[in-house]
């Protein structure tokens, strides 16, 4: 069945082929054959279809690509929150609170609070969601987190070296060990990626290797969470490794910045962080400027950002990170695909995925210049309208 949407005041398409970064076309329309973009174009131009949707001028775009979230876990850091606000600094620590709160839960509470972050992200627009676990560290409850996640999205991330855990604080080498043996094996039939936190309190650049080399020679794809809360090595590390991202990025030197440009390793920027921890915010200019390919994603966590809302990190990115608001909407969808490897998704072009947003707005541009508005009217999966 097709579906003809017309009336589109604004639409991004994302075509690489556009002489504009957003290929926008504007009175545009859009025919939907099955799951898929069949056909993009002047709303004047359009081909007949079974059905039609008149959206009466309003903006469309690529669904969100959320390519960084934590989803599985239970309990709450409020109270950590309101004590950073008075100026407790952000510690990497933390995440031993919510590891604690997450292993006394069941799966079926696991599972129903992935379902409602899920549906809150879908009504913030976001149609692609990689979740990470991170919380178990265990081998049973790292597997079931993924198992969890794996129930929401094929973008399963392996975060077993998110922290050492407690109980092996006096030997993290054995718990590198245990990552990269028994966990690893635990949790590859549930993941597609791997990932590691390289920071200080967390795991060194060493470790973190190990992890991601054993992860690749388990079939997972790399991804890092770097310079986060300091400069260090870990944005190089990510570029050497060729991995497909590496997140955060929020302390970089002019040499990180060169090997992400050198590498084609796609920085992924996290503002929500830095709204929620209070740390400065990177760059998104600098980077965009030396060449580099940035990706906009939520992080959302009970710690460090507990924000389910790309259209809220895209104003932060436009207001505090020197990013165009045409930036910012390509780098939460277009750029998130790419930072998932995903080549079906984050654009609106013939053979894509059916995945967008509605705005309550006339252009893409009202998702900054209206910042805290819930502008996004409808989102579509997969040619169904949610
Ligand atoms: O991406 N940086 C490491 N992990 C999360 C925070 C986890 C937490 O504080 O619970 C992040 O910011
Ligand atoms: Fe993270």
């Amino acid at each position: 069945m097709t579906v003809l949407l017309t009336g589109i005041g604004e639409l991004v398409t994302n075509d690489p082929a556009a002489d504009d970064l957003l290929g926008l076309v504007e009175d545009a329309a859009l025919v939907v054959d099955g799951r898929q973009v069949a056909w993009v174009g002047r709303a004047a131009d359009a081909p007949a279809a079974d059905e039609r949707v008149d959206l009466g001028g309003r903006a469309v775009l690529p669904g969100f690509v959320d390519s960084h979230s934590h989803l599985v876990f239970a309990g709450d850091r409020a109270q950590e929150f309101a004590a950073r606000m008075s100026g407790t600094p952000y510690a990497a620590g933390g995440i031993r609170t919510t590891v604690a709160a997450t292993r006394a839960a069941t799966d079926e509470q696991l599972t129903s609070h992935v379902a409602r972050l899920v549906e809150e992200m879908r009504r913030q627009g976001t149609t692609t969601v990689e979740i990470k676990s991170g919380y178990g560290l265990t081998v049973h409850d790292e597997a079931r987190a993924l198992a969890v996640a794996r129930q929401f999205t094929e973008e399963t991330t392996f975060l077993g070296a998110h922290v050492v855990p407690a109980e092996h604080a006096d030997d993290p080498a054995a718990y590198v060990d245990l990552v990269t043996g028994p966990m690893l094996e635990a949790a590859a039939p549930h993941a597609r990626w791997i990932d590691a936190f390289c920071e200080r309190g967390a795991f060194d650049a060493d470790q973190a290797r190990a992890v991601l080399l054993a992860g690749e020679a388990a079939g997972l794809r790399g991804r890092l969470h770097a310079n986060q809360l300091g400069p260090g090595p870990g944005v190089r590390l990510a570029a050497e490794l060729g991995l497909a991202a590496v997140d955060h990025c929020t302390y970089l030197e002019d040499a990180d910045v060169d090997a992400l440009r050198d590498s084609g390793t796609i920085a992924t920027l996290l503002p929500g962080v830095e709204f929620s921890t209070r740390q400065p915010y990177p760059s998104g200019r600098r980077l965009i400027d030396a060449g580099v390919r940035v990706a906009l994603a939520s992080d959302c966590n009970p710690g460090s950002c507990f924000t389910s809302s790309v259209p809220f990190c895209v104003a932060l990115a436009v207001r505090e990170m020197g990013m165009t608001p045409a930036e910012a909407v390509h780098a939460a969808t277009y750029r998130g695909a790419e930072a998932l490897d995903r080549h079906d998704v984050g654009a609106l072009v013939p053979g894509r995925r059916a995945d967008l947003v509605v705005l309550d707005a006339p252009s893409h541009v009202h998702l900054a210049y209206r910042p805290g508005v819930p502008l996004v009217a409808q989102t579509w999966v997969a040619g169904r309208a949610l």
